[in-house]
């Protein structure tokens, strides 16, 4: 990313308590929010995971064990340069983002390509929580209670014909709204893609709300993919086209910077960055740093889908 030191840590971030009361906090608004969102069965689940702190959530990949970074740095610290390159800048600026009405234009190698409206995905797949580790290129990471669906329920609804091998995923461009689009720090819109395969792996989820919440405009309302074993780049926001493509698509950071950022970006302690090693991480809320672990801890279950690949030259 346009490289900047992470600010130093604020005090507010590593008391303890803190943490305990955010969780508590969490699952009381949890609890009484469900309805707003579909999100009827996910208060239940939600509840008894967060509160044994067992590995239930780890069926699907989940990181339930991990301390939950607090709301107010996953909703404060954010990547979202359609609204500034600071982190702070998408939580001040992102208010001028319109995500009613809002639809998803689907094209390319399919069998149901079309516009569908936000309402109607939203009623179509409920949302559950899944607690996932977002490990960001520039070394920090953050533990978020994520609510959504699985990519793969809606792309397959899609029906995608043979020729579909990859999928590329496009957000809004509309400088009017997205104020940082009028600067030319990155080729808007922002593009991402997956290989089919990694798109219909069930980790790789769509997401609408976080914390028992609907999602803040500035962690990529209304629609956002979440792919927690990649580079956070790769989990794109604020979502308008998705396009089925016979080819590997282009990505924003790659076009930007090909020889930094690649088209897979799985998370990976032994390729380092060109400027910096990927070895360790900070756990927002953390002074100390962690190991970073291979695919970002998801390794069991994706490792395979790289098996026969060199991660040194498919970075
Ligand atoms: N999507 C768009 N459209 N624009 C962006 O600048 N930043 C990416 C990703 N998705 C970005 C984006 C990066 S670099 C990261 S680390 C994550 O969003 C951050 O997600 P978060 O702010 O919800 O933590």
């Amino acid at each position: 990313m346009l490289i900047r030191r992470p600010p130093d840590i604020r005090e507010s971030e590593v008391t303890d308590e803190r943490l305990y009361v955010n969780r508590r906090q969490f699952i009381g608004r949890a609890a009484s929010i469900g309805a707003g969102l579909g999100l009827v069965s996910a208060a239940p689940s939600l509840l008894s995971c967060a509160e044994r702190g067992d590995a239930a959530g780890d069926a699907s990949g989940a990181a339930a064990q991990d301390e939950l970074t607090p709301y107010e740095d996953v909703t404060g610290y954010n990547n979202f340069y359609e609204f500034g390159t600071g982190k702070e800048d998408p939580a001040r600026n992102a208010h001028t983002l319109q995500t009613r009405p809002w639809t998803v234009e689907v094209e390319g190698e399919c069998n149901k390509p079309g516009v569908y409206d936000i309402e109607d995905i939203l009623s179509r797949y409920p949302a559950e929580e899944r607690i996932y580790r977002l490990r960001c290129v520039e070394a920090w990471s953050m533990v978020i209670p994520w609510l959504g669906f699985p990519l793969s329920d809606f792309l397959n609804d899609l029906e995608p014909t043979s020729a579909a091998r990859f999928v590329e995923f496009t957000t809004l461009y509309d400088p009017e709204q997205m104020p940082g689009q009028r600067r030319n720090v990155l080729d808007w819109p922002y593009v991402e893609g997956l290989r089919m395969d990694e798109a219909m792996h069930p980790l790789a989820i769509f997401v609408v709300g976080l914390y028992g919440k609907e999602l803040p405009n500035q962690n990529g309302a209304p629609l956002r993919l979440v792919v927690p074993w990649k580079y956070g780049f790769k989990s794109i926001k604020s979502i308008v086209r998705i396009r089925f493509m016979r080819r590997q698509p282009m990505n924003t950071w790659a076009v930007t910077a090909p020889n930094e950022y690649g088209f897979y970006a799985n998370v990976n302690p032994e390729v380092d960055h060109p400027r910096w090693s990927q070895a360790r991480e900070r756990r927002i809320g953390e002074f100390r740093k962690r190991r970073t672990l291979m695919f970002n801890g998801y390794a069991e279950q994706v490792a395979h889908l790289y098996k026969d690949m060199d991660l040194r030259k498919y970075f």
